[in-house]
């Protein structure tokens, strides 16, 4: 059963982003096409599953963090693609280029598809089939880090605190991270009983400090088989240039823990590899001895009888 947690408090007002984000004088985006993109979505059925409150706001944070980085902006998690077209239209706008990526490669193909529907695809749009850690073992952005990550993947405690921590750990001077489904609750203990999004990040984050709350408000009613704690947010952006520097320590150990126990894993399959290919070379090596020494036995035989034919030939 799920476990009743404490009621969350925020202490940064929306409004404050300006500030974060040294943005005052930034206007929003352009929501009247933003609006025609999601209608479009709603048409193919392949709208985003989050609020609409939720997507202006994300929205309206990437308009404003965009200018502080010349990064791309990276999506995780991306289901039918409709919040990715907002996106793919806001970095068109700023010729940015945005990362698009998902574990199933069927979702990645409904969002391309979504995309290109909608006339949105252009030359910086990348798409990844995987989940963050082998998005960063093959993207390193040391030098251009993104302006912005959006995260609604894996909603397990476990899941969240690794992509927050791969997150912290690789791109530590990202602005904003927007993550979804911080108040999301299962009320089945069959099905990820484990669940907890706002756990895990407030595990990591150590407090709400660094964090604004988006979206609607949990009320604790159910939708379909989950509900939103009551009292919680939809979805929280997280500021990291807020966090105390333990918390990059703690991501830091995190990715290096898992790293090494990733060694470990790929050296043991190297070395079984090896050992395979030892043995079949033996066994070839086994084979082609055989073979030879049959040949040669072959040719001794044929000079044998050649010198016998000698011998009989200067007899006569
Ligand atoms: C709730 S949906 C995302 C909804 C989407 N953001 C939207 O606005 O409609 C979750 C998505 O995350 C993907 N996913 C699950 N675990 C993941 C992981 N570890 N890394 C990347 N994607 C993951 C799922 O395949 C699914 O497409």
């Amino acid at each position: 059963m799920i476990q009743n947690q404490m009621p969350v408090e925020f202490n940064i007002e929306y409004d404050e982003i300006n500030v974060l984000l040294s943005s005052a004088e930034l206007s929003g985006p352009d929501i009247e096409n933003l609006e025609k993109i999601r209608k479009k979505s709603k048409e193919l059925e392949k709208q985003s599953l989050t609020s609409t409150e939720y997507q202006s706001s994300t929205l309206d944070a990437l308009n404003k963090a965009i200018h502080l980085h010349g990064g791309p902006i990276i999506e995780l998690g991306v289901y039918k693609g409709g919040l990715s077209c907002q996106l793919c239209y806001l970095s068109k706008q700023h010729d940015r280029d945005i990362y698009i990526i998902d574990v199933s490669s069927e979702y990645i193909e409904m969002a391309r598809q979504q995309i290109i529907d909608q006339g949105l695809l252009h030359s910086k749009v990348h798409f990844f089939v995987g989940n963050l850690c082998t998005f960063f073992e093959e993207h390193n952005f040391q030098l251009l880090p993104p302006c912005m990550i959006v995260v609604d993947g894996d909603h397990s405690y476990f899941g969240v605190r690794e992509d927050l921590c791969n997150i912290l750990f690789h791109t530590p001077d990202v602005p904003v991270v927007v993550l979804h489904d911080f108040g999301l609750r299962y009320d089945n203990s069959t099905r990820r009983a484990e669940n907890n999004v706002s756990g895990a990040i407030l595990d990591i984050t150590g407090d709400t400090n660094a964090l604004i709350p988006i979206g609607f408000l949990g009320d604790g009613t159910k939708r379909d088989d989950c509900y939103f704690q009551k009292g919680y947010p939809e979805g929280v952006i997280l500021f990291p240039s807020l966090l105390k520097p333990a918390v990059f320590s703690v991501a830091y150990s995190y990715c290096a823990a898992a790293s090494q126990k990733f060694l470990v894993k790929k050296h043991k399959t190297e070395h079984t590899n090896l050992y395979n290919e030892l043995q079949q070379q033996k066994e070839h090596n086994a084979l082609l001895c055989s073979h030879l020494s049959r040949s040669r036995w072959i040719k001794t035989g044929r000079r044998i009888g050649f010198l016998k034919w000698i011998g009989k030939f200067l007899n006569t």
